[in-house]
C-alpha cells in the first residue's frame, strides 16, 4: 500500500513539474517600456509567453508598449513591487530598469548606486520573498573596462572603468550570492552596442537627450542635428575613433527569450556575452549611415569621453554554443537600415509633433 502512494506521490510531482515547465509563463519586465525592453515584451508575446511591464516612465514610453499590461511603478517601491507580482502570479523577471550611460555615471555616480543597486537590491528582495525563481540581469559590456584582450569572452577579468560598469558588476554579483543562498536562479546578459530598430519600423531607439552614436547619426541625417561629435581620434584604433560591436536590438531580445527558457528546464545561472563579434570605429559607422540614408553627414573631431574604452568587441561564442542564438542581422548596414526606417517614420521618436513643429519630409 505505502509503495502504491509513493508511486502516486512520484507521478504526481512529475506532472506538476511538467506543467510548471509548459504552462504559460508570466514574466514582469522592469523597465519594459524602454529601447530593448520594449522589443524584448514582443519577442516574448510572439514566442506564447505573458508579459507585464513595469516602468517607472522616466525615460521608457507608453506608445512603445501599448499592447502588454502596464504597471507605472518604481522598482523602489516595494509594496507595489510585491503587489505586482501577487496579482499577476509573476513567475520570472526580466531586469531592465536602470540608468545606462557612461558619461553620466562618471560625472554623478551616486545617482547610479542609488537607482542601479540600492534599487536593484529592494527588487531581489521581493523576488526571493514572493518565491519568483528565475531573474535574467540586463547587464554590460562595460563590466570588463578596458580589455586587455579582443575579442572579449565571459572569463574576462571584470574590471569596469566607470561607474555604470561598476553598478552592473554589483548587480551580477549579488545575483551569485544570492542564487547560491537562496536558489534564485539567474542569466547576466552582457550586452554590447545595441542598435537598430524592430524591422517594422513601428517601436525603435527613441532617448531623451539622445546621446548613443547611431540614432544621433541619423539625427543629422534627418537635418535634426547639424553635425556629429566624434569623440576622439586619438584612440589606438585603425583609424585613431573607438571601435564598438553593435548587436541588432531583436537579436538581443532573442537572446533573453532562450535565456529564459533555457533557465527554467534546469541551466545553471551564468552570464553571457551579447554582440556581433565585430568592431567598427566612429567614421566606419559615419560612412555606412552615409550609404544607407543617402544623405550627407557632417562631423567633426572632439575630444575623447569620458570612460570611454578604445575597443569593445565581444566574443558571444559562449551562447551560440549553449543556447543557439544566432544572430539574424548580422551586418552594420542591416542595423543601421533598421534603425533608418524608424527615424525615418518617427522623426520625433514616440512624441506626437505639435503643429507647430515642422516635419522632414
Ligand atoms: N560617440 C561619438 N559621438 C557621439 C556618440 C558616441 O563619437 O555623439 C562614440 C562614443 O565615444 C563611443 C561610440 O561612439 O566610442 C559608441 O557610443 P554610444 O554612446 O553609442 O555607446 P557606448 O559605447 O558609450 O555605450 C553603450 C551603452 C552602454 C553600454 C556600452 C557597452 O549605452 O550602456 O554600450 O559597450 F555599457
Amino acid at each position: 500500500m505505502i509503495a502504491w502512494v509513493n508511486k502516486v506521490v512520484a507521478l504526481t510531482s512529475i506532472l506538476l513539474c511538467f506543467c510548471d515547465k509548459d504552462q504559460v509563463m508570466v514574466i514582469l519586465l522592469t523597465g519594459g517600456a524602454g529601447y530593448i525592453g520594449s522589443h524584448t515584451a514582443r519577442q516574448l508575446s510572439g514566442q506564447g509567453f505573458q508579459v507585464i511591464i513595469y516602468d517607472n516612465f522616466s525615460s521608457g514610453h507608453r506608445e512603445a508598449v501599448k499592447e502588454f499590461p502596464i504597471v507605472a511603478g518604481d522598482i523602489a517601491d516595494a509594496d507595489m513591487v510585491r503587489a505586482t507580482i501577487t496579482r499577476y502570479r509573476i513567475q520570472a523577471v526580466i531586469h531592465f530598469a536602470a540608468d545606462s550611460l557612461v558619461a553620466a555615471s562618471v560625472t554623478n555616480p551616486a545617482r547610479y548606486f542609488q537607482n542601479n543597486v540600492c534599487k536593484g537590491l529592494i527588487l531581489f528582495n521581493q523576488l526571493v520573498d514572493q518565491n519568483v525563481r528565475y531573474i535574467i540581469l540586463s547587464s554590460s559590456a562595460a563590466v570588463y573596462g578596458e580589455p586587455s584582450v579582443v575579442p572579449i569572452n565571459e572569463e574576462h577579468p571584470l574590471k569596469p572603468a566607470n561607474p555604470y560598469g561598476d553598478t552592473k558588476c554589483m548587480l551580477e554579483k549579488i545575483l551569485q550570492r544570492y542564487h547560491e543562498a537562496y536558489g534564485l536562479k539567474y542569466a547576466s546578459l552582457r550586452y554590447f552596442n545595441a542598435a537598430g530598430a524592430y524591422p517594422g519600423g513601428d517601436i525603435g531607439e527613441d532617448h531623451e537627450p539622445e546621446t548613443h552614436l547611431i540614432p544621433t547619426v541619423l539625427k543629422a541625417a534627418l537635418g535634426q542635428i547639424e553635425k556629429v561629435s566624434v569623440f576622439g581620434r586619438d584612440y589606438p584604433t585603425r583609424d585613431g575613433t573607438a571601435v564598438r560591436d553593435y548587436v541588432h536590438v531583436k537579436d538581443l531580445a532573442e537572446a533573453h527569450v532562450l535565456a529564459l527558457n533555457a533557465l527554467r528546464h534546469g541551466m545553471p545561472s551564468t552570464a553571457y556575452n551579447l554582440g556581433s563579434e565585430e568592431g567598427f570605429s566612429v567614421l566606419e559607422v559615419l560612412r555606412t549611415a552615409t550609404k544607407i540614408t543617402g544623405k550627407s553627414i557632417k562631423y567633426e573631431v572632439g575630444p575623447r569621453r569620458a570612460g570611454d574604452p578604445a575597443v569593445l568587441v565581444a566574443s558571444s561564442t559562449k551562447i551560440k554554443r549553449e543556447l543557439g542564438w544566432h544572430p539574424e542581422h548580422k551586418t552594420l548596414a542591416e542595423i543601421i537600415g533598421t534603425a533608418w526606417k524608424w527615424h525615418l517614420s518617427h522623426p520625433h521618436g514616440y512624441k506626437v509633433p505639435s503643429s507647430g513643429d515642422s516635419e522632414i519630409e
